[in-house]
């Protein structure tokens, strides 16, 4: 197990009555729409954002529309936010963020009803193995369902809150997060070293045993990765060094960080191929777009922004951009080969929801002000905030696993 501080920020951050009546007559109209968003689910790549053409729904794709009736939880119901996403407990002004749905193009996404979320769950555990965002989303769940029930932490194997599991007795569901930001085997060379920027031994045809060793027996996992790739790295296969990034090592093939990407998210869907016992549904959750804006992570950029912005005026580009085609080509890569093997590979693709929600980042609202952090925090999502969307899509894919 690597031992890296969770909480920098940056690119290579280590690396959140009549209602019902409507409600139920809404879920009524839309049923008949279920098959056509399963027909649609793997969508070809949409970015930069354009309007689909076609007429099936696509949940992925639409646009962010005021709504009152948000948001669904707040920091008193919710007790297990994590501080550093916990953004109005330090004080942050406008709350105006946490009141936006996401309204896909042809089609309505449905609320995210607890117990719907929870009796499709039962008897099952679910994973989610990544970074920072994926425990974030992990939480915005927590917080989701906490209207009906809050876990017990009964059956975590070890203290390192890395590594949690939350039983929900009722439902006889394990809720679980895997701390493997690189979701390779990782050696930090230089334990001492710059915390934002310290070189890592990456071996790239081996998956982190944190999660591999352990995730045999999941129904549902929610694999992602993201940031931490920006660092500096050295990659290995089979136990030789067949190059770097960033590694300023003279002697050393200089490769990229997409290639390193590339073969994490191989070798991670490899050993999920693999497991002789596994049987459980992977969702590939896509890339998690930071914002900074007015400067660079680490040089003063900070996200202040308020609203969403409109489609199109913020894209996926540059490094952020090609991580997502990167892992988008793995993932369909993998599905092709769950199909042979019987094992169902899903996308929760929630970069272009995400990519025009600026205004959704704890930035200085992480910590109290006289903490002395000067890296804004664009990265992560504030809770409640637009993340809990991605639960909201969540659920809508589970329903179709049912059929
Ligand atoms: C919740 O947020 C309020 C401000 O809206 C703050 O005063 C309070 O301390 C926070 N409570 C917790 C438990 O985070
Ligand atoms: C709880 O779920 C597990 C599978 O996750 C199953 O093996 C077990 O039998 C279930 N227990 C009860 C009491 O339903
Ligand atoms: C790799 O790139 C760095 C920075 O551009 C350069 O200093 C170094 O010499 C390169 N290494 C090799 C082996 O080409
Ligand atoms: C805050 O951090 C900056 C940069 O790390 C440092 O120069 C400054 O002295 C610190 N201030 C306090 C009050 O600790």
């Amino acid at each position: 197990m690597i031992h890296v501080p969770e909480f920098h920020l940056g690119k290579n951050f280590l690396d959140n009555g009549m209602t019902k009546l409507l409600i139920t007559l809404v879920l009524i109209i839309l049923a008949p729409m279920i098959p056509l968003y399963i027909l649609n689910i793997s969508s070809p790549i949409w970015l930069p954002y354009k309007s689909s053409e076609s007429r099936k729904c696509d949940i992925f794709r639409g646009t962010w529309i005021s709504y009152h009736n948000m948001p669904y939880y707040n920091n008193a119901t919710c007790r297990e936010i994590f501080d550093q996403q916990n953004c109005m407990k330090f004080g942050r002004p406008d709350t105006d963020f946490m009141k936006w749905k996401w309204k896909p193009d042809k089609c309505e996404l449905p609320r995210f009803e607890a117990e719907q979320f929870l009796e499709l769950v039962r008897g099952k555990s679910m994973a989610f193995v990544g970074d920072s965002l994926g425990r974030n989303q992990m939480q915005s769940l927590q917080c989701l369902l906490a209207r009906v029930v809050y876990p017990e932490d009964i059956i975590s194997y070890t203290e390192d809150k890395r590594f949690k599991r939350w039983f929900y007795v009722n439902y006889n569901f394990t809720l679980a997060s895997s701390w493997a930001p690189h979701l390779v085997r990782t050696i930090d060379t230089d334990p001492n070293g710059p915390t934002n920027d310290r070189l890592l031994n990456l071996y790239l045809d081996e998956a982190d045993d944190a999660w591999a060793a352990q995730i045999e027996t999941y129904d549902y996992v929610i694999i992602s990765a993201g940031r931490w790739f920006y660092g500096p790295q050295v990659f290995y296969e089979n136990g030789k060094v067949v190059g770097c990034h960033r590694c300023l090592k003279s002697t050393i093939k200089n490769l990229t960080m997409f290639y390193g990407y590339r073969k994490a998210f191989r070798t991670s869907f490899k050993t999920l191929l693999s497991l002789a016992r596994f049987s459980g549904v992977t969702f590939l959750r896509t890339l998690s777009p930071a914002h900074f804006e007015n400067g660079e992570w680490n040089k003063g950029g900070n996200c202040v922004r308020t609203q969403p912005v409109s489609n199109g005026e913020m894209k996926l580009e540059g490094g952020d951009l090609e991580l997502y085609l990167t892992q988008v080509k793995e993932f369909r890569r993998a599905k092709r080969e769950g199909k042979r093997r019987g094992l169902d590979f899903r996308l929760l693709d929630i970069s272009a929801a995400m990519v025009v929600r600026p205004d959704g980042h704890p930035n200085h609202y992480g910590h109290w002000p006289h903490q002395n952090v000067t890296i804004a925090d664009c990265v992560h999502w504030c809770l409640p905030g637009p993340i809990d969307t991605w639960n909201e899509l969540l659920l809508q894919m589970l329903k179709r696993e049912r059929h």
